[in-house]
């Protein structure tokens, strides 16, 4: 077999040939590589990687087609503190973006990325984010010189061939995506396992919709269609044509009648998100014939239909999911998901060839390579603390594999969204669930969520910040008229999804979560869908619609009604700093806020 040159052209799209060579004017490559999206070029892609000591090959037996990673120790997460919205007015990105002037942002980049890509190969890299040809799918194109970032891309989204024939059919806009691990070669330079830059830049231009990476090889930063194409630019996209991109998993209900019912739901990051969307029914529900299935764990674009019903496709084709946790008690779907043909970062490595992280099984394994490649046994943990797996490891496998994956999940038509859920990861305050009263007190319990902040992000562990949506590090916009487009987008729905809040991490006086979570969170899903259906019974409370004890169906679960009302319990002073905070966040917002979270907030402390 002929094999074919990586430096031919894939396109004939003009825009894309000159953006191309003027980049490569720009960077100096020293050559070009057009990616088909074949598995014989990401088979050569991994072993070039291994060659270099970026991967290494895990037990073929064990682990079927998977590799392992470890990044720079410095290269760990997203850096949210370098990402900045540079649309051409400040205030358009917003109090709760980082911006810099557009013009002053690409001479910054135009000296950061001169020459970056020296000794280098650039891959030219097309994707659709959503099933190729869906009317609610969009294309980018990223070029970069890391080889690590193309094969996670190949099973993060849809690459090559297919994209690059919807290219130059050239209906659709293409977002051009610029990345560079921002590590020139000197000639006869020899390479590092993970080069990347100190200097990192994560910039966005939402009005000419332009991507560029800089300094970073890790998810989120250099995975130019997850974070900053589907959420952050989508979600300006998204507000120009009357849609809503969001840091939401989808997950199917199917009832014993074999009815199925869709969710949109967010949380921050690493809160269970990828757990949620691949729950496992509790035996006793599973037994009556309840099933979860899954369309997408992270993100949602979601978009009224011609009948003014809202649905929703996973604009991804994979999981790039948080590892420690994660296990067969866990998460067993995720487990199944990731057990062939995955790409492992920063987890341990053990002496089979196979990974290990914290919480994969109860008994670690005797010895292992932690993440910084050190030995790593559980008694040098026990007395330095130190971990196999870095907290924000991370796996990247095919959606395809997961066995819950749903019948519909690349409709190109996407799935109905019946109801809508918040939730964030708070230890006091917020009851396990309530509805809403309405849409607009839906989008008031959304904008006000707070979390406390995880591994996903650099910064304090622990520490509540409000968390709109989920979005806080994605929204592509003015926070304030993200709300607005919210409240916006109910005229257009005939029948809009009803919106929900949940806590699955609230704790008692000794710091225990009161909740058990995992599958036992169908119960409250029930519940959820139950009411939009008008099958659920509720209570009204100063917050909304709340489950009495009675009104969960506890088949096969001992929970105290004792339990349950801590979860439910309304703590007025708590609630008292709560609408506090919101005002904090409002007087950063006030500018563009919206009228009616301000109506939303007193009528809430009216009924309080
Ligand atoms: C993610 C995140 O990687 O939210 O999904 O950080
Ligand atoms: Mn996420």
């Amino acid at each position: 077999m002929k094999t074919r040159n990586p430096a031919t052209p894939l396109s004939t799209n003009r825009h894309l040939l000159r953006w191309i060579e003027k980049m490569v004017a720009l960077t100096t490559p020293a050559s070009i590589h057009w990616v088909d999206g074949s598995q014989e070029e990401y088979d050569t892609l991994c072993a070039e990687l291994v060659a270099a000591g970026t991967f290494s090959k895990l037990n073929e037996k064990l682990w079927p087609g998977c590799f392992h990673a470890r990044s720079d120790p410095s290269d760990v997460a997203r850096v949210e503190d370098r990402t900045f919205i540079c649309s051409l007015s400040k205030d358009n990105a917003g109090p709760t973006n980082n911006w810099v002037e557009p013009f002053e942002m690409r001479r910054k980049l135009k000296g950061l990325f001169a020459g970056c890509m020296a000794g280098r190969t650039l891959y030219v890299l097309p994707f659709s984010m959503g099933p190729v040809g869906s009317p609610m799918s969009q294309l980018g194109v990223q070029l970069t010189d890391s080889p690590y970032v193309v094969v996670n891309m190949r099973i993060m989204a849809r690459i090559g061939l297919p994209v690059f024939a919807e290219i130059d059919k050239a209906e659709k806009r293409v977002v051009p995506c610029m990345h560079s691990v921002g590590r020139p070669l000197a000639p006869g330079e020899k390479d590092v396992p993970w080069p990347c830059n100190p200097d990192k830049y994560i910039v966005h231009f939402p009005e000419s919709r332009e991507i560029w990476s800089f300094g970073s090889g890790y998810g989120g930063n250099a995975l130019l269609g997850k974070k900053c194409f589907a959420l952050r630019i989508a979600s300006a996209m998204a507000r120009d044509e009357g849609w809503m991109a969001e840091h939401m998993l989808i997950l199917g209900l199917k009832n014993p009648d074999g009815e199925k019912a869709y969710v949109a739901a967010a949380f921050p990051s690493a809160c269970g998100k990828t757990n949620f969307a691949m729950l496992v029914p509790p035996a006793a529900l599973a037994k009556q014939g309840w099933e979860i299935t899954t369309v997408g764990d992270d993100i949602a674009w979601l978009k009224p239909d011609a009948t003014g019903r809202l649905r929703a496709i996973n604009p991804e084709a994979g999981f790039f999911g948080v590892a420690p946790g994660t296990s067969l008690k866990t998460n067993p779907n995720a487990m199944a998901a990731l057990a062939k043909n995955s790409i492992f970062t920063n987890c341990g490595v053990t002496p089979e060839g196979g990974v290990w992280w914290e919480g994969m099984t109860d008994t670690p394994p005797p010895v292992c390579t932690d993440w910084q490649g050190k030995v790593w046994t559980p008694e040098i943990a026990k007395v330095t603390g130190a971990k196999a797996a870095h907290p924000n490891a991370r796996f990247t496998a095919p959606a395809s594999q997961c066995p819950t994956i749903d019948s519909e999940w690349e409709n190109p038509a996407g799935v109905p969204i019946t109801a809508i859920i918040f939730g964030g990861r708070r230890a006091t305050t917020t009851p396990l669930v309530y509805q809403t009263f309405n849409w607009s007190g839906g989008v008031y319990a959304g904008a006000t969520m707070g979390s406390e902040m995880t591994a996903a992000a650099a910064g304090t562990l622990g520490k509540v910040r409000r968390d709109p949506m989920a979005m806080l590090p994605f929204c592509g916009y003015n926070m304030a008229d993200y709300f607005r487009h919210w409240i916006k987008m109910q005229r257009d729905l005939s029948d809009s999804p009803r919106i929900f809040q949940v806590n699955w991490f609230r704790k008692d006086a000794d710091g225990k979560f009161l909740w058990p979570g995992f599958g036992e969170n169908l119960r409250i899903l029930r519940w959820i869908v139950g009411r939009c259906q008008g099958r659920c019974r509720a209570r009204e409370t100063p917050l909304g619609w709340m489950p009495r004890y009675d009104d969960i169906d506890w088949t096969g679960l001992d929970f105290p009604r004792e339990k349950f009302e801590q979860l439910s319990t309304l703590d007025r002073q708590a609630w008292r700093a709560e609408l506090i905070q919101h005002e904090e966040l409002f007087l950063d917002l006030h500018a563009h806020l919206p009228k009616e979270m301000i109506f939303e907030r007193e009528l809430l402390i009216c009924r309080l």
